[in-house]
Formats: structure tokens, sequence, C-alpha cells
């Protein structure tokens, strides 16, 4: 088995960081790129202690995004990426974008979709006054957070009042199932059902 990976991400980058301790330079998977829309973003700084490529791409510095998100996938491209994993990248990615990585884009959500998506998940989640969390990969499309479902976990916090109660417990289950989830995309067992582009299936 074998997978070269870019990562996507615009925050601190603990996701990567998990990807980077558990699943970089094992069963022939590797990270061969972490790109950014902001210069300073933790995560790249993660990538190059271990030596991996980065590169920033801000959209001020583009005419627009389609252009931005053109310059990217050259990047990404050009480093021989076949799977991206979005880890906390703030952006939209463009339908043209998604278009050359067909079905190997990925996200993970800090939430159990449909429920909750798009920003301040968790927070939505504790408005809402849930008392079950959870994690959620899935493929990418040209929605916010609607792509097929690829894994989900759930945590069960009845008392959870504020994000501190959920946090630290939902990034630890995040830091399993992203890894997971990549492990799975490399071993070929992870595929969208062609009867149901909604659903995919899983190998056992
Ligand atoms: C994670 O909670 C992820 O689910 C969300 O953004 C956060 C990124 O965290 N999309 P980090 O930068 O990986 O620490």
């Amino acid at each position: 088995m074998s997978l070269r990976l870019a990562v996507l991400a615009s925050g601190t980058g603990s996701n990567l960081q998990a990807i980077l301790d558990h699943v970089h330079g094992r069963d022939g998977i590797a990270v061969v790129a972490v790109g950014s829309d902001k210069p300073e973003a933790p995560a790249l700084a993660r990538a190059r202690e271990r030596g991996i490529p980065t590169a920033a791409f801000p959209l001020a510095d583009h005419p627009d995004r389609a252009a931005r998100d053109t310059a990217l996938a050259d990047w990404l491209a050009g480093n021989g990426a076949e799977l991206i994993v979005l880890a906390g990248y703030m952006q939209l990615v463009t339908p043209a974008f998604l278009a050359r990585f067909p079905q190997a884009v990925v996200n993970v959500h800090p939430a159990l979709l449909p429920a909750f998506p798009g920003l301040r998940a968790v927070e939505q989640a504790l408005a809402y006054g849930v008392r079950v969390f959870g994690v959620t990969v899935h493929f990418v499309d040209e929605g916010v957070d609607t792509g097929p479902l690829i894994l989900q976990r759930a945590l069960e916090l009845p008392h959870a009042r504020v994000p501190e109660d959920v946090l630290p417990q939902l990034h630890a289950l995040e830091h399993e199932l992203l890894p997971e989830a990549i492990r799975l995309i490399a071993q070929g067992a992870v595929r969208v059902d062609p009867a149901d582009a909604r659903r995919v299936l899983l190998d056992p």
C-alpha cells in the first residue's frame, strides 16, 4: 500500500501533528506537502520541522479564489499529492479544485454531521443542548460539510456546558479518527458507492 497525501491547515495543526506522529512514514504513507491560507499558521512550522515542503496561499496574494485555488492545486499536484486532507483549513475550496482531485479531498469536522455544519460546531452543539458530541471525517463536495461520510465517532458528555468541557476529548477523538481514515484510504478500503453517491463503502 502507498499513499502520498497533502494536508491543508489554517491553525495550530494538532490534527496535522497526529498525522505526522502516527501515519507519516508508515505503511507506505507519506505527507508530501503541507499548505495553508495563513503564512504564520503554526501547522506550517510543524511540517517544516519534519522537512516537509510547505507553502502559503493567502487570498490577498491572488486576484480571486479561483486563481488562488488553481495555484494551490498546481502546487499540490506538483508535489505528487494523491489525497488532500483538510485539517482545520478555514477556507472553502472551489469546485475546480475538487475536480483536480476527484473523490480525494477529505475533511475532519468536530460534530456528528449532518448536525452542526460550518463554523463553531461545538458552540452550536452546546447552544442546542446536545448530550452526545462527536467527530466526522468525510469526503469534501461543493457544499459546506455536506460530502459523503467516511467515519464518525460519538462522545457522550451529558453535563457539558462550555467548550472547555468538550474540546480536549473531542480533539483527542479527532486525532484518532483522522489517522484511521487515512490508513483505510491508503489500504484501498474506502470508496463511494457507485450506486449511491451519498454512501461510502468501507471494506470490513
Ligand atoms: C479541528 O477541531 C477540526 O475539526 C476543525 O478545526 C480544528 C483544527 O484544529 N475543522 P487543529 O488546527 O488541527 O489543532
